[in-house]
């Protein structure tokens, strides 16, 4: 189960229409609210012990119920704190959320049930709301241990299985909805047109959100929210932070001061190039604070990455802090944390156990004196590459890979020293010049090298070598949260390998990341 992060207020946005999801630990709660949003309708995860004055002040014009892994009967399973079916909106239950819906309205869901997990041919018994559109038979995904075995009094079946006779059903007048199977998943082929079908014809809503929805909507949000006070912006250089300095920029204009800060653990001339291209393309000023020295030398013989990566954020939060002094006027720092660095980073157990630290939001010290602004806290990173796009900022800059916040120190697994983050450059500015070259950089999601603490025996003419080893990595993902290694043509590895070797001095031998996440993660550490 995730343990939510009580959140900044800005993640109310003021969308007219939303869905709110009440989420009970599934695995796909997420793709539900990027479904739904593809639908065109704004949509937002909340905890399903979110309070009555909440829900209210969100004012949601329907309520989906997500998954979970837990059985409704077993002691402290998730049961929403408020009554979500006297909320005069529609609800629409999914796998666990069906359920919920049985157990708590008086039907009932067998324990002993067969499990059931993967691809079934759900049977359509009635045609006119959820399922409209929709030919007789369709496949669907299924996940579950329990099912429902009798319906709660006033519900009918919409849709059965071969192995559950109950696997949809509804209480029109009451306006309640329950599927047992995953309509977010993909491989529910029809499961965008159901969620279609509940948004927007159930629950009424209009599908106007986009990406120019979504600025009008921050824009408004952010002035309204800062009224004449000053934001800082952390610029780290990546699509991130830029479409969110972009975005303050166009709702505040000079009220946003952005501020790049050096970490001494950036790839090669990249603050020069950032704060470039802010002042050509943007014609906004950004100030640069060269924080190497500090970093390095506070990252200095820390081998444990959680510590570095600690240390690197409550560094940026330090430098920030002195920063923000300068601008008697702020009172806000701005930053472009999406929706899976927040999931990564806030639980403490569970399927969504932490699994890194992510700097831009777990080493946030509570003392923090600047409130929180992050637009993009419930999108993925093609999201907000639309909505990038969609502010003007180039396809060349939008298209490129993310960086994490910690940069090269965590790409250098052990110790970082001035030599290695040297090292580590040239090889990755080689790497990614080649596969620029090769066209394929855009074929892959995030591609970077990786400098090993590993000595390995070579020959160079007729001497013998003692030198590290580069991995180089390249993966195909859609949102970071799970992802492929690139199946890198080998006359480009080839290149690469050639290049590097003999290009980088301390380097004499490269070898190629084939791991997936999971179960290995994209960075190294
Ligand atoms: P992992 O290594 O967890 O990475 O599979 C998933 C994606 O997140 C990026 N990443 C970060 N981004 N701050 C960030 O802004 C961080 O601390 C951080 N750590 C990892 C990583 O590069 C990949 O795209």
């Amino acid at each position: 189960m995730i343990a939510w992060r009580v959140r900044g207020n800005f993640a109310a946005m003021t969308h007219s229409e939303r869905i709110i999801i009440l989420d009970f630990g599934s695995q796909y709660t997420q793709i539900i609210a990027r479904k739904v949003r593809e639908v065109g309708v704004y949509a937002e995860i909340h905890p399903y012990s979110i309070t009555q004055e909440a829900l209210t002040a969100l004012a949601p014009k329907g309520i989906i119920l997500s998954g979970g892994p837990s059985s409704v009967y077993a002691e402290g399973a998730p049961i929403p704190s408020v009554d979500v079916f006297a909320q005069g909106v529609p609800v629409l239950g999914i796998c666990y959320g069906l359920q919920l819906i049985a157990h708590q309205l008086g039907g009932s869901v067998d324990k002993a049930a067969r499990r059931e997990f993967g691809r079934a041919m759900l049977t359509i018994d009635d045609f006119s709301d959820l399922f409209k559109g929709l030919d007789t038979s369709t496949q669907v995904w299924m996940s579950h241990g329990d099912h429902c075995t009798s319906m709660p009094t006033g519900f009918e079946r919409i849709a059965h299985t071969e192995n559950a006779e109950i696997c949809a059903i509804r209480n029109r007048e009451r306006r309640i909805w329950g599927v047992q199977f995953h309509p977010e998943v993909h491989h529910s082929v029809d499961g965008k047109t159901i969620l279609k079908n509940f948004v927007i014809d159930i629950a009424g809503c209009s599908p106007t959100w986009n990406a120019t929805s979504f600025i009008d909507n921050a824009v408004a949000e952010i002035r309204q929210r800062v009224g004449s006070g000053g934001v800082i912006c952390a610029l780290s250089g990546g699509v991130d932070s830029t479409v969110a300095a972009v975005l303050l920029h166009r709702a505040i204009g000079d009220q946003l001061h952005c501020i790049h800060i050096d970490s001494g653990v950036m790839r090669m001339g990249e603050s020069a190039n950032i704060i470039e291209m802010f002042r050509t393309h943007f014609n906004m000023s950004v100030d640069l604070v060269d924080g190497s020295e500090l970093f390095l030398s506070r990252l200095d013989a820390v081998s444990d990455p959680e510590r570095k990566r600690k240390i690197i954020g409550n560094t940026f939060i330090d430098l920030f802090e002195v920063e923000a002094k300068k601008f008697s006027d702020a009172k806000f720092l701005a930053q472009g944390t999406l929706y899976p660095d927040v999931i990564e980073s806030v639980s403490t157990k569970g399927p969504s156990a932490t699994i890194k630290t992510h700097h831009n939001v777990g080493g946030l010290p509570e003392t923090m004196n600047l409130q929180l602004i992050e637009p993009f806290r419930e999108l993925f990173k093609d999201e907000v590459r639309a909505v990038g796009r969609e502010l003007g900022i180039p396809s060349w800059f939008i298209e490129r890979h993310p960086f994490p916040g910690p940069g090269l120190a965590i790409r250098i697994p052990g110790a970082i020293t001035r030599e290695k983050l040297d090292v580590l450059r040239q090889a990755d500015e080689i790497y990614l010049h080649e596969i620029r070259q090769a066209g394929l950089y855009n074929e892959i999601w995030q591609a970077f090298a990786v400098l090993l603490p590993v000595q390995t025996v070579g020959v160079m003419g007729d001497e013998r070598t003692y030198e590290h080893v580069c991995a180089i990595r390249a993966v195909t993902s859609t949102d970071g949260m799970t992802a492929d290694w690139y199946h890198m043509p080998y006359d480009v590895l080839a290149r690469i390998s050639n290049r590097i070797i003999n290009e980088v001095r301390g380097i004499n031998r490269v070898v190629y990341d084939i791991s997936s996440k999971p179960p290995a993660t994209i960075e190294w550490e």
